[in-house]
């Protein structure tokens, strides 16, 4: 007989995990990137190269540099932020992560206890809602348009919980191609949010995970770039630019918050082979690949707007991402996306439903997220094909025949 140890868990553990059942056929979930675009061979020569010359490191943990990460991948990482982020910080500003998912556990545990308030775009990353309402913070959610978080609404925020006497421990936010919506907030914004952050002494967590594939206008500088006080604590990822598997981020922060991360991070230090590998493969190749599968992404990001036109029509509102992975698509309010994610699943279609994308889940009640970085440009059309035909079995949206556009007719 099998041992319950039911009652032996903690009470306030997330619902239990189910085994792994593979990928749906039509996968549009998740911050998969384009297998044919991972560097396969310029990655197996770097292995190659790397292990021959400094395999030895790895007798010593840390491998010889300490706990924030092996030394000349933060030089890299420290360049490539100057280069491409205008962000001036040295190898000691940076500690590298598993992931940025650990950055974000690394600073949560830094600041947040439970009843804390934090202020968070209306549509942002499940995986930071789920943290915030694990930890049991209250979150404050703030507009986001066009053009990224609205700094009007955000003034309104910090003076109303100003007269509460409430002082949020930070604004958490997705700046450069936001998750989910695919807006950047322009160099105008970013300078009048740091304004706000002075008059009412807020921190800002900036989560740049996907500004390396911003690839409609330029870049702006990070947040921190432009941050004189050390308010702002800045994460990164190779997630997106090369390869998620590798779980490879980072965190930039300045040292009264990094002393204070360094005693939380108690793994012992991240995997040595993939960063040896990136600070190997990264220094000759990075900018040309990033350009390479920019270009990529954006052709799978038209593929994917021509199928939501031609197959749902106007019934689906979006805007066009100027870079990423993923489209935020808001249906018709009759239409409840976990409803129809539920009824998709079942014939190999995944999508991410709004409410789990929205800081007040109801908000989010129509909307839903396609990602489109892992699928082949085939898979992409016949997917949203797919999606149309169960949508409008479920919810008899897109009308046929009425609102739908089909090709230049
Ligand atoms: C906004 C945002 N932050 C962090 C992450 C975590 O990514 P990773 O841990 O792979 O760097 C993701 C993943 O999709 C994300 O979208």
């Amino acid at each position: 007989m099998t041992h319950n140890l039911d009652s032996l868990f903690r009470k306030d553990l997330p619902a239990p995990a189910q085994p792994w059942s593979g990928l749906a056929a039509f996968n549009f979930v998740g911050g998969n990137n384009d297998a044919e675009s991972v560097p396969v061979a310029d990655l197996a020569a770097a292995a190659n190269r790397v292990l021959t010359d400094k395999g030895q490191l790895l007798a010593t943990y840390g491998l010889g540099d300490g706990s924030q990460g092996y030394r000349p991948l933060r030089d890299f990482i420290a360049a490539n932020l100057k280069r491409r982020a205008g962000l001036a910080c040295g190898a000691d500003d940076i500690l590298v992560t598993g992931g940025s998912l650990q950055a974000l556990d690394l600073v949560n545990a830094v600041f947040l206890e439970a009843g804390d308030t934090v202020i968070v775009e209306e549509a942002t990353y499940g995986g930071s809602l789920t943290r915030f309402r694990r930890l049991g913070v209250e979150m404050v959610s703030l507009k986001v348009d066009d053009d990224g978080l609205s700094t009007e609404h955000l003034a309104t925020i910090l003076a109303e919980l100003k007269a509460r006497n409430v002082r949020p421990k930070f604004l958490y936010t997705i700046p450069t191609v936001q998750n989910p919506t695919g807006t950047v907030l322009g160099l105008e914004r970013r300078q009048q949010l740091l304004r706000l952050a002075e008059e009412f002494d807020l921190m800002i967590f900036e989560d740049d995970c996907y500004a390396d594939l911003q690839w409609t206008g330029e870049r702006p500088p990070a947040i921190k770039a432009l941050d004189e006080s050390g308010r702002v604590v800045y994460c990164g990822s190779f997630s997106k630019s090369v390869a998620p598997a590798l779980r490879v981020g980072y965190i930039v922060a300045d040292w009264p918050v990094m002393r204070r991360l360094l005693p939380l991070k108690t793994d012992g230090g991240n995997g040595a082979l993939e960063q040896m590998l990136l600070a190997e493969y990264a220094p000759a190749h990075f900018e040309a690949h990033v350009g390479a599968l920019q270009k990529t992404l954006k052709r799978k990001c038209d593929t994917m707007i021509a199928a939501l036109q031609e197959q749902f029509g106007a019934a689906a509102e979006f805007r066009v991402p100027k870079g990423g992975i993923f489209i935020w698509i808001t249906l018709p309010v009759s239409v409840d996306t976990s409803k129809l994610a539920a009824a998709a699943i079942q014939e190999g279609v995944a999508i991410n439903p709004g409410a789990e994308w929205s800081t007040d889940p109801e908000s989010g009640r129509n909307s839903l997220r396609l990602c489109f970085g892992s699928p082949s440009l085939q898979t992409i059309r016949d997917g949203v094909a797919r999606l149309a035909e169960i949508c409008h079995r479920e919810t008899g949206i897109p009308v046929r025949g009425a609102n739908v556009v089909r090709g230049e007719d």
